[in-house]
């Protein structure tokens, strides 16, 4: 690829290692992130089998069986949109959004001086019991009651961060999330594997670059619908 630098000046010119790691970084924030949430939320919906049968009632009336899911059905798809945003109020792939104070301010009786890293745990304010009634629950009916989304204006739930810097990735994931999570439920019964049941399977965080499962999902297609 031959990129023409005209009058911009050199600091500002892309060259190939910028362009390397620009690649890289859309790669690292869109793959781990996606793959992470999409398996947080068949674990959910294995471990909480009556909101996974509603999930498929849902596909199997709105897309009828033998059909397969596409983009332009999501829309109609109400319960599957609120199991995807239930997993990220539980789930955020980032538990924490750094920021840097502009100037003092005062939050809670706490001076954070003009500087500060400051890091917003996204994680926890999903779990915030004075904010979510019963937060440890599984339940996506909580977000059909409200009208809560992912866009970084309701600080309640922020899985993309917000204002300037929100994830720029926003609409391309929750597209890839809604399309394979839809495909993956309307397309086969899923079981988890032998040995398991929803009572044992662990479910446990593992805080890194990104919060995963503990332990991977094993779960595995029983027929396909
Ligand atoms: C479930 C999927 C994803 C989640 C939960 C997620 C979450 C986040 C969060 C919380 C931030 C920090 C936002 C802030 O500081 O306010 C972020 C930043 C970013 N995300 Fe995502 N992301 C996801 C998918 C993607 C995808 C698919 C891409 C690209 C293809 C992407 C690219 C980026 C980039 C480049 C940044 C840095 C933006 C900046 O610093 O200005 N993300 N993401």
């Amino acid at each position: 690829m031959t990129i023409s630098s005209g009058e911009i000046p050199k600091e500002d010119q892309l060259d190939k290692h910028k362009i390397t790691h620009l690649l890289l970084d859309l790669l690292l924030a869109g793959i781990e992130t996606i793959s992470t949430t999409l398996e947080w939320s068949m674990a959910e919906l294995l471990n909480n089998p009556k909101v996974m049968s509603k999930g498929r009632a849902e596909l199997e009336q709105v897309i009828g069986k033998g059909n397969q899911v596409q983009e332009s059905d999501i829309t109609r798809l109400p319960y599957l949109q609120a199991i995807v945003k239930e997993t990220l109020r539980l789930h955020p792939a980032l538990a924490v959004i750094p920021r840097k104070a502009e100037a003092d301010v005062e939050i809670c009786g706490y001076v954070v001086p003009k500087g500060a890293q400051v890091f917003i745990n996204a994680w926890a304010i999903g779990r915030d019991p004075s904010i979510w009634d019963n937060p440890a629950k599984f339940r996506p009916e909580r977000f059909l009651e409200s009208n809560i989304n992912v866009g970084g204006r309701t600080f309640e739930f922020v899985p993309f961060g917000g204002g300037r810097r929100i994830c720029p990735g926003l609409p391309l994931a929750t597209r890839m999330l809604h399309l394979m999570l839809a495909s993956l439920l309307h397309s086969f019964v899923w079981k988890l594997e032998d040995g398991v049941t929803a009572d044992t399977m662990n479910m446990e965080d593992k805080f890194g670059l990104t919060v995963q499962l503990d332990q991977p999902l094993r779960a595995r297609p029983i027929a396909i619908n």
